[in-house]
């Protein structure tokens, strides 16, 4: 029995100490919006926060979390408050066939937190390894720099924003 905190709510999984996060939380828990691509730490389709860091699920053993915080894409809006990167995301339109999505948000949101004003040498380096097959890049830095104007003119704490706390 492995427990840790997922999206803000204390949860029990019966599950090998070895099956990878990503394995638990879309076969055993149903959440599906975390997406498997390589499985081998290569792409970021599986981008999950742990303790607000970006991590590749597929290959973290499910007992690393024990007792941890970890958040997926569908903790990061708070109620209806979408975080400042989906807003942006919705905005230019970023998505194509959507998927590595979810790993690109929760990279970019994990990056914000740490850095809430990135130059695009940065972003580059911090998205390098969430890879797009439909080559949406140039959207996902518009995007990036986008939430970092949202969040600056209203005030939002980009820490905050993926803690699952109120952000203003
Ligand atoms: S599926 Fe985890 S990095 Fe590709
Ligand atoms: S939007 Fe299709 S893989 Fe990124």
């Amino acid at each position: 029995m492995v427990s840790f905190t997922l999206n803000g709510v204390a949860r029990q999984v019966d599950a090998p100490a070895d099956m990878p996060l990503l394995w638990v939380l879309r076969d055993v828990l149903q959440l599906t919006g975390t997406k498997f691509g390589c499985g081998m730490a290569l792409c970021g389709a599986c981008t999950v926060h742990l303790n607000g860091q970006a991590v590749r699920s597929c290959v973290l053993p499910v007992s690393a979390v024990e007792g941890q915080q970890v958040r997926t894409i569908e903790g990061l809006a708070v109620g209806d408050q979408l975080h400042p990167c989906q807003r942006a995301w919705k905005e230019f339109s970023v998505p194509q066939c959507g998927y590595c999505q979810s790993g690109q948000l929760m990279q970019a949101s994990s990056m914000l937190a740490q850095n809430p004003a990135p130059t695009d040498e940065e972003i580059d380096t911090q998205m390098s390894g969430n890879l797009c097959r439909c080559g949406t890049y140039p959207r996902i830095r518009a995007a990036i720099h986008r939430a970092a104007d949202i969040a600056k003119a209203e005030h939002v704490d980009l820490k905050a924003a993926i803690s699952g706390e109120p952000t203003k």
